[in-house]
């Protein structure tokens, strides 16, 4: 058995640890998972009561193209439904921007550090990954645009960035986005867009209207909840939807992913309060970091990177035997750090709690 070449090395990705194995593993009944930026809500009761009526049809393949919840979300964002992909999480969606843009040898920038699909979907297809270190936590756009070479095809761009949270603004894309060549595509990861409140967030959807380099990608897995159902979906120019479809499978999306979708988009109440609890969760977070003025970086997602001061990896062991699953800094490139997703108000307080102890810190 021969994998091909560009497999020699790659790690397996490692998730955030599932919730049944730690209380599996370590005897414990009570855990909280605050590991891969959940929504501690769950998602919207409308999914599982039009749930309901996919009962009879389990027998059946899905509609490839999704064309119900295409044109719903179409009307949602104020595009044409042809301008939709849809895949099984938008983690689908990256692997097909790679599949189809990448020729072996070509170059992808990306910050250092993000979301490690970006990379690893790069080297799958034999290109190079041309890794830009953030700046502050911040993507550094300028350095980025100074990496791009006749070789590079695609720009990744998380935003908000996954560890850190941070976005760039309006200003600073669209002057990035001057600088980037015609033939380059400039991927908008914006799986947290929902929960970005800072009002200078770019719009990129309108943007697209002007710019077909563009792709955007959302995903109905953080504040819709439908993690496990798994769909993401990627907003671009026709023509790279066309191109996309090529190597998209045929029923990547699934018929109850669909049915749920559809159900999770037009209950925009849920949206909304999951929006505010999340920024409630945040302040009562980041409040009690400042007190014990451990610094965290601004975060405009459902998660925070925050400074121990400490060894990750000892923080996060103490924090895993007490029953609260987070991510280590240490796997992500921040050897001092943790990532937590924001929970609801008492699993914060649970975390906050534990946290203290870990560190020695007091909790008035
Ligand atoms: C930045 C970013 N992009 C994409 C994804 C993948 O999301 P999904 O495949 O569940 O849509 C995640 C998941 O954590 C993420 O953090």
């Amino acid at each position: 058995m021969k994998p091909k070449r560009t497999l020699v090395g790659l790690p397996v990705y490692q998730p955030g640890k599932p919730l049944e194995e730690v209380k599996r593993e370590l005897g414990l009944s009570e855990v909280i998972k605050l590991a891969s930026n959940e929504n501690p809500f769950g998602c919207s009761p409308k999914v599982w009561e039009s749930l309901k009526e996919e009962e009879s049809f389990t027998a059946m393949y899905p509609e490839g193209l999704a064309p119900e919840l295409r044109e719903e979300l179409a009307g949602h964002l104020g595009v044409a439904p042809s301008k939709l992909i849809f895949g099984n999480g938008s983690d689908e969606v990256v692997q097909m921007i790679a599949r189809t843009f990448m020729e072996p040898g070509d170059e992808a920038v990306m910050a250092d550090i993000t979301f490690p699909r970006y990379k690893t979907q790069t080297v799958i297809e034999g290109g190079t990954p041309v890794e830009v270190p953030l700046k502050n936590g911040v993507h550094d756009l300028k350095g980025m645009a100074r990496a791009i070479t006749e070789r590079t095809r695609i720009v990744w761009i998380c935003n908000p960035n996954n560890p850190t949270g941070t976005i760039i603004r309006r200003e600073e894309l669209e002057s990035f986005l001057a600088e980037v060549p015609e033939d380059v595509l400039v991927v908008m990861d914006e799986a947290y867009h929902e929960y970005v409140d800072d009002p200078s967030y770019p719009d990129t959807v309108s943007l697209l209207d002007r710019d077909p380099r563009l792709i955007v990608l959302r995903t109905f897995s953080k504040i819709y909840g439908l993690a496990a159902f798994r769909i993401g979906y990627g907003v671009a120019a026709e023509a790279v939807v066309t191109e996309l479809n090529k190597v998209r499978e045929p029923f990547n999306a699934n018929r109850l992913a669909q049915r749920a979708a559809l159900a999770a988009l037009g209950d925009q109440d849920f949206v909304r309060r999951c929006f505010e609890a999340n920024r409630d969760g945040m302040k009562q977070i980041q409040s009690q970091l400042d007190e014990w003025g451990l610094p965290h970086f601004p975060s405009q997602g459902n998660f925070l990177l925050l400074d121990t001061g400490r060894p990750a990896e000892e923080v996060f062991q103490c924090l895993l035997r007490k029953g609260v699953i987070v991510r280590s800094g240490a796997a992500l490139g921040y050897p001092t750090h943790l990532r937590v997703t924001i929970g609801n108000e008492k699993q914060n307080e649970r975390f906050l709690d534990e946290l203290a102890q870990c560190l020695g810190k007091r909790r008035d």
